[in-house]
């Protein structure tokens, strides 16, 4: 068995933070999403695994590597231009030949892993075996309609009236029979190459395509309240561990992880949160659910169910609360006058400002 996982992609929903850096690499717990699907392939027992990458190829590889440090072995699959979930099937043609593989969106977080998963498909060996989760809005995903007796009847990529409220979960396994089905494949109204219309091909060719219900188990990182999530339920299984300093002024409360190199001074910190390796914080307070990467500088600031993406500094400017902050920010106090906002803000940033 191979495995599959999709890196490549535009990450829209995240901008403007993938507007510099590949969505999959946002870190949570101050881990890239993408490493814990990569733990999760291993952990299943899989070595071989093919990353289909687009124009952010060098930054996957920088942090991936030869696949050794998960214990994988890795093959770059370069997609010309995201043109669809099944069209990254195509172009790993060669590679997967005909064994089964387990196609893993390089943005989504299972929890708990795969490897019931896996084991069952390789048990039963259906043609596609694909997992569904009641979500609140369906338009925004893959939607399943199942028969009375729980049989999958049709699948639709993100309908306008969807038919049901279960979602595809990014995590599908199947056999060499997807080839076929990927290479009779139109563009879909959106110009994609749509794994759902694979699937639907394989069920309307009658090949057995087998589905689990789950629920809690699964999230889509690819906005930013569902990023915050991800972060929240990572850090909920965190255990108390301090490499770095905390001065005798300093207060951590509850599970708090002090990354090596990282300083804490006059400092307040209620996990769970994490401090990442050099990160300094003086004179502030992070509460549950933060994660500052390493480098970070907080000082004279509260933050609170966040993430802080690495060597971003804040400075004096009271409370931050739901937020995303990327690379090398700054965020600091204006001067007393005028009472103004100064803001450089990227394309497509978003900010929330209370007077
Ligand atoms: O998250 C589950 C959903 O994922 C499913 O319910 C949908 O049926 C499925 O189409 C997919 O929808 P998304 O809109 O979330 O897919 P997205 O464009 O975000 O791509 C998912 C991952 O695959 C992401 O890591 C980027 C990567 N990708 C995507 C495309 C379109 C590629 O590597 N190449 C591509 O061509």
């Amino acid at each position: 068995m191979k495995a599959l996982v999709l890196a490549g992609g535009a990450g829209t929903r995240l901008r403007p933070i993938t507007h510099t850096s590949a969505k999959q690499l946002v870190p949570v717990a101050n881990k890239p999403v993408l490493f814990y699907g990569l733990e999760a392939v291993a952990a299943a027992g899989i070595r071989e695994t093919g990353i289909v990458v687009g124009d952010t190829q060098a930054e996957i590889e920088a942090a991936v590597g030869d696949g050794s440090a998960f214990g994988l072995q890795v093959t770059y699959l370069r997609q010309s231009a995201p043109l669809g979930l099944a069209h990254a099937v195509a172009i790993a043609r060669d590679f997967l030949g005909e064994d089964d593989f387990v196609m893993y969106l390089g943005d989504n977080f299972i929890v708990g892993g795969i490897n019931g998963l896996v084991d069952r498909f390789a048990h039963d060996r259906p043609a596609a075996q694909i997992m569904l989760t009641p979500v609140a809005d369906p338009r925004q995903f893959g939607v399943a309609e199942l028969d009375s007796t729980g049989r999958v009847i049709g699948l639709e990529e993100k309908p306008r009236q969807p038919k049901s409220d279960l979602a595809l979960v990014g995590v599908y396994l199947f056999t060499a029979a997807i080839h076929e089905a990927v290479a009779e494949l139109k563009p879909s109204g959106r110009g994609e190459l749509e794994i759902t219309d694979a699937i639907q091909w394989l069920i309307d060719a009658g090949q057995r395509v087998e589905s689990t219900l789950v629920t809690g188990y699964w999230k889509d990182t690819g906005n930013v309240t569902d990023m915050l999530e991800v972060n929240r339920l990572v850090l909920e299984s965190l255990d108390t561990r301090v490499e770095g300093t905390v001065d005798a002024e300093s207060e951590l409360i509850g599970r708090v992880v002090v990354e090596e190199g990282a300083v804490v001074e006059r400092s307040r910190i209620v996990g769970p949160a994490i401090v990442g390796a050099g990160a300094r914080v003086c004179g502030s307070y992070i509460g549950p659910f933060t994660s500052i990467a390493g480098g970070c500088s907080i000082s004279h600031s509260e933050i609170e169910y966040s993430i802080v993406l690495p060597r971003a500094s804040i400075s004096g400017v009271g409370r931050i609360e739901a937020s995303l902050i990327g690379h090398d920010v700054e965020v600091t106090r204006a001067p007393a006058t005028p009472r103004a906002h100064r803001l450089v803000l990227g394309d497509h940033s978003k900010v929330q400002i209370s007077c």
